[in-house]
């Protein structure tokens, strides 16, 4: 145990030293001054920080913008394609006003652009990570002479403008890095396509590969819903001089991020004080419809329905019945009736919509809907119409010509109207309606008002029925339930489709077999667009019940940490459960410090890298999260290693809840795995916060010793890792005693 404690004690003292930055406040930088490698300049409010770094597993030196607090978060570089081969880089401002980047044989690696001279130039850091070349003490961003906002990176910060300056051309956009150890620009960039009604897009090269669409007064069209707060300051700009897209900061003491990363992925992370880390609060392209044009022309896609995910429009067939059947849909689907053209259509109303691609649109700011109509009704190859902003009942036009292509439809509520043009014929069965005489209509509103009323009260009923149960604590949980957290609210989970899946891990075939859990067969599977899952199939007879199933669900989905593993989705049919959870590149930690060659890769800053990790993760389980969880089976093979060897604590089946205060629990059925468990935990089933950190003692000491727990030999006794660490201790304390001329300082320092 002493041994333990000095490891704490240790990892302690190494957090407080890592809490000591090397940041130095130079203010700002002026012709006669200048940034080498060990300086760095922090911004005026002390939010943002410039100087050198070298990221991930490169050794190259490049100028970069990061937060003062979270130092890995690098969120703009300058020289992104000219690295510097050694740390004797200089930033310097010259007379003119440009900033140059010097390497040590005082060649220029990169500079700013500034077209005009300034009298008394000035570089300054500003809080909201722009760095900026100014005249003497001009504020006015339309006077600035330079500003890195004006490039960006891969990261969009609140106060960029995203988008293009149509009088000097300027396009403003973002570009994912290579990869994480290489700022160069990758493959995809998030750009404003001014073609028809502006757009934006992320292009993978000069390939459309998904759209965040249209701002329509209160969101991105095909984001689907608003911000929670809709007075988020987010502005639209389009005029004959501008169009670009801004985010107004609403709370300077609040940072958000928005990166595209190097698959192309753009993620919203908001930085947590608590845990001082970054919440990841939302991903584009959480689900395959967002891929763009998946479905082909005149088809919408839809996550909801578990064996078709394309499905034609109304008035629309498949062009191909044949490839639309073996779900390849790219043909997309053609017109059942064809267009009367003059006086003969009418448009059929779809609801909760992404609007299709607009690049072949036409629009007008001011129009109303019935002119917007009347227009698209008068020219023969108008397709659809919509209003161009929907707040206040809605304005303003888009007309659609030609193939709609890319609409989703919105299965969990969000999304607009779209008006989708058809023959007149199409729309008979309405017509039909109104043919019925008045009376006859009366007699059916009339009944079914009877009804309806009938209705509502037996579910007054049900619902009071039910809300009794629940207070009596025993709720009853039915298939739906299963996405609901303990509190009953509503935890966005996306349900993947089991064909998708399927396809996914070719068939749960073999090759792509990962290992084998405590409940079942884990797959690597590679969705359409290449994200790579890790695949959890339940067996059918698995010791793991609907209650354990549920655990690791409804847990897994509320936790929100970077060094915890993550949860995309489940499947749940029957006798069928799959959990989706990302998936992890290089295995767990047991496949590192038990074997030789692994561990040659593990040296002791990765190790320690691990642990903090580790810990942390635990950290935020025990103390942070909404609730108290203790994971209960924590061990080197439950630690899954992502590409850069984050640590992410992963297997909640067993974990269990503890209300606010409650500090430790008692179970009849010990589960877990020997050699991790604590003794208390073992023998009388108590378990609390201690027995996890008992667990995690355990993963220390196999992570230094490199030796496992269980199955340790000794030639001198039979104890096991554990055991002999305590012993070797104790034969140590009682060296100290008897060298009582060892000065208390050393001792104080061991332990
Ligand atoms: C400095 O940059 C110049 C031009 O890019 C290059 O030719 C030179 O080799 C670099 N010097 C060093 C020491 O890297
Ligand atoms: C600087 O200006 C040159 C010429 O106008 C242009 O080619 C280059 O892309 C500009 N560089 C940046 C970083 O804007
Ligand atoms: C900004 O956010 C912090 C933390 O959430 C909060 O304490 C503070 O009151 C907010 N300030 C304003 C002006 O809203
Ligand atoms: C990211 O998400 C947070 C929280 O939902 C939100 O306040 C912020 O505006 C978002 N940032 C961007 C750039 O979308
Ligand atoms: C229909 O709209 C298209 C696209 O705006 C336009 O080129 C065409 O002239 C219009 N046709 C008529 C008859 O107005």
């Amino acid at each position: 145990m002493q041994a333990l404690r000095s490891f704490f004690m240790c990892l302690f003292f190494l957090f407080s030293l890592l809490r000591i930055s090397a940041a130095t406040a130079l203010g700002t930088i002026t012709p006669s001054g200048y940034i080498r490698d060990a300086d760095t300049l922090v911004s005026v409010g002390g939010s943002y920080e410039l100087g050198f770094f070298s990221p991930g597993k490169s050794k190259s030196r490049y100028l970069g913008i990061w937060y003062t607090d979270s130092t890995d978060a690098v969120v703009w570089v300058a020289n992104r394609e000219t690295p510097l081969g050694d740390s004797s880089g200089l930033l310097k401002l010259t007379e003119q006003g440009v900033l140059v980047l010097l390497n040590s044989s005082n060649n220029i690696v990169w500079s700013s652009n500034s077209s005009t001279i300034a009298g008394n130039p000035v570089s300054q850091l500003l809080d909201s990570g722009n760095l900026v070349v100014q005249d003497g003490k001009e504020t006015n961003p339309d006077n600035f002479l330079w500003q890195s906002f004006d490039y960006p990176c891969d990261t969009y910060l609140p106060e960029m403008k995203l988008g293009w300056d149509l009088v000097t051309g300027l396009e403003r956009y973002i570009s994912s890095w290579k990869s994480t150890d290489d700022p160069a620009p990758g493959e995809f960039s998030m750009r404003m396509d001014l073609r028809g009604l502006p757009q934006i897009l992320i292009m993978k090269e000069a390939k459309i590969q998904a759209r965040i669409g249209s701002w329509n007064g209160l969101y991105w069209t095909t984001i689907g819903y608003g911000e929670p707060n809709p007075i988020s300051g987010s502005e639209f700009v389009m005029n004959k001089d501008e169009v670009y897209f801004e985010k107004r900061p609403r709370n300077m003491s609040v940072f958000s991020r928005y990166v595209l990363n190097p698959l192309g992925v753009a993620e919203n992370f908001t930085w947590v004080y608590q845990t001082q880390s970054w919440e990841l609060s939302y991903t584009f392209q959480a689900d395959q419809c967002e891929t763009y044009a998946l479905c082909g022309p005149f088809s919408s896609c839809s996550f909801k329905s578990s064996s078709t995910i394309c499905a034609c429009l109304k008035g629309f067939v498949p062009k191909s019945l044949k490839d639309w059947n073996s779900r390849y849909w790219s043909d997309g689907c053609v017109r059942r009736t064809p267009l009367a053209c003059s006086d003969g259509d009418d448009f059929i109303t779809y609801s909760g919509i992404k609007l299709p691609d607009t690049s072949t649109s036409w629009f007008d700011k001011r129009m109303s809907l019935k002119e917007c109509k009347g227009l698209c009704l008068g020219n023969c190859s108008c397709t659809a119409c919509a209003n161009l902003d929907i707040r206040e009942g809605g304005s303003g036009c888009v007309l659609w010509f030609g193939n709609l292509i890319d609409i989703k439809e919105f299965t969990s509520g969000g999304g607009q109207d779209l008006y989708i043009r058809v023959a007149a014929s199409e729309l008979d069965h309405v017509k039909k309606r109104s043919n019925f005489n008045k009376r006859k209509l009366l007699a059916i509103l009339l009944s079914s008002a009877v009804f309806l009323m009938g209705l509502l009260i037996v579910g007054i009923i049900l619902y009071k029925q039910k809300k009794k149960l629940r207070n009596e604590g025993h709720r009853r949980k039915d298939c739906s339930d299963e996405y609901l957290g303990e509190d009953g609210e509503e935890i966005e989970l996306p349900l993947f489709d089991l064909t998708t899946i399927a396809k996914a891990t070719d068939n749960f075939s073999s090759c792509n077999k990962l290992g084998e859990g405590g409940f079942g067969p884990v797959y690597k599977g590679t969705l359409i667009g290449g994200k790579e899952i890790a695949v959890k199939r339940l067996s059918k007879n698995s010791g793991q019940g609907m209650r354990e199933f549920k655990t690791e669900v409804i847990l897994i989905a509320s936790l929100q940490h970077r060094n915890l593993v993550k949860l995309l989705g489940c499947w749940i049919q029957k006798d069928e459960k799959i959990l989706i959870y990302e998936f992890m590149p290089n295995k767990s930690l047991d496949f590192y410090i038990f074997d030789q060659e692994g561990q040659k890769l593990l040296d002791w800053p990765k190790c320690f890298h691990i642990i903090s990790g580790v810990a942390r993760g635990l950290l935020y389980l025990h103390q942070d999260s909404r609730l108290r969880i203790i994971h209960r089976d924590l061990k080197c093979s439950n630690i899954l290693l992502d590409d850069n060897m984050n640590p992410k604590i992963s297997d909640f089946g067993l974990a269990k809840t503890f209300g606010g205060d409650q500090s430790q629990a008692n179970t009849n059925r010990v589960v877990g795995t020997y050699g991790y468990m604590s003794p208390e935990y073992a023998a009388d089933g108590t378990f609390s916060m201690k027995s996890d950190v008992f667990s995690l003692g355990v993963i220390l000491l196999e992570m230094l010793s490199r030796k496992k727990n269980r199955g340790f030999r000794h030639p001198d006794h039979d104890h096991n890792l554990l055991g002999h660490v305590s012993i070797t201790n104790e034969v140590m304390i009682f060296y100290f005693k008897k060298k009582s001329e060892l000065d208390g300082a050393l001792r104080s320092t061991v332990f």
